[in-house]
């Protein structure tokens, strides 16, 4: 009997340095009042010098066990989410093993731009599901201020910098939908999309780190479809009705595209979790910020049904249904 993926803790960490739309405005051709009502930003996180993904990951990661109750030896696998990891290898994830003093198990980066987290969030449950591991830490940390070209206000004001994290542990068999756990994740990826949304170099390059390149038309476009069948699909996968959600935890890119699929499920705004206002986007860190806030804060509940999703470069988009 496959066993269920109960989440246990979640934690986040932003860095220290906030910075304002009036502050990049005083540098850049913009305005407070275009990127508030084009995207519901007013402010973002901004990574200092030490505040790397690891160090990042790593504070959230340490939160996440804290509220499980759980230690270093209860961690069998870490799956970090970042396309800014600190290094090219050893992987960002086995830096985090080795600052939380983790001896044993493995780990490993997953690279899918902003659904990463639930990319990551659905590898771990297949390997709680068939027994591979009874305790996984998947984790989105990501540092974009070092990627973006900060003359280019199509894209500098859109991001922020953060690490989420939750903890997955392994409970006995269930099938009931009733029963908690991850409930279900449904991943889909579209290649000949990947123009759209994509950073111009790597450390595969040489002397080209690369800064992100967006087409935000284009992928504001296809985020609203595609994140819609995404709600569709999860629901349907799993039986459930639109009514029985209740809270949606999305990506947070844009607050458009946030009411636009909160509209869809039919939920009040205040069963919708947004970030996007004061941390902007994270990419793969989005959800499980959002995640860890609602739940610091009390809305999110034991046994609330959680519906998770996101769309990124690559393009790759995603749903995790989650009962807490
Ligand atoms: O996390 C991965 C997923 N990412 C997303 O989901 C992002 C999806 N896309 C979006 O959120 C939106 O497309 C943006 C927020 C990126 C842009 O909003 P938009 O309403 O699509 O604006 P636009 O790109 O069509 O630009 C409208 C105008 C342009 O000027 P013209 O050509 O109409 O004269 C831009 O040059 O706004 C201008 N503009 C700006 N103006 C002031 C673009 N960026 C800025 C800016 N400040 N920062």
């Amino acid at each position: 009997m496959m066993k269920r993926a109960l989440l246990t803790g979640v934690g986040g960490y932003l860095p220290e340095r906030v910075v304002s739309n009036a502050e990049l405005s005083a540098s850049l051709d913009t305005s407070d009042e275009w990127i508030r009502e084009r995207t519901g930003i007013a402010q973002r996180h901004v990574a200092g010098a030490h505040e790397t993904a690891a160090f990042m990951a790593t504070a959230a990661a340490r939160a996440a066990l804290r509220m499980a109750g759980a230690a270093a030896g209860d961690v069998d696998a870490i799956i970090l989410a970042t396309s800014t990891p600190d290094q090219a290898f050893p992987a960002t994830a086995l830096r985090v093993q080795a600052m939380l003093g983790v001896t044993r198990g493995f780990g490993f980066d997953l690279s899918a731009a902003c659904c990463g987290f639930i990319y990551a969030l659905s590898v771990a449950d297949g390997m709680i599901r068939v027994g591979q591991a009874e305790g996984v830490l998947v984790i989105g940390s990501e540092v974009y201020s070092r990627i973006l070209d900060w003359q280019d206000r199509g894209t500098c004001v859109l991001f922020g910098d953060g690490a989420g994290a939750v903890f997955l542990q392994a409970a006995g068999p269930a099938v009931e939908p009733a029963a908690r756990g991850v409930l279900s994740t449904h991943l889909h990826a579209q290649g000949t999309l990947g123009d759209i949304l994509y950073v111009d170099g790597a450390v595969g390059q040489r002397d080209r780190p690369g800064t992100l390149v967006m087409n935000g038309r284009e992928v504001f476009r296809h985020a609203v479809t595609r994140l819609a069948e995404a709600v569709d699909e999860a629901l349907v996968a799993n039986g459930l009705q639109r009514r029985d959600v209740d809270w949606l935890v999305p990506h947070q890119a844009n607050l458009r595209i946030i009411d636009a699929m909160g509209r869809k499920l039919g939920l009040p705004a205040e069963r919708v979790v947004v970030t996007v206002d004061r941390h902007a986007n994270t990419s793969a860190a989005s959800v499980p910020l959002a995640l860890a806030e609602a739940v610091a804060d009390g809305r999110i509940r034991r046994g609330d049904l959680v519906l998770m999703e996101a769309l990124g470069g690559g393009l790759t988009w995603g749903s995790a249904l989650v009962r807490m």
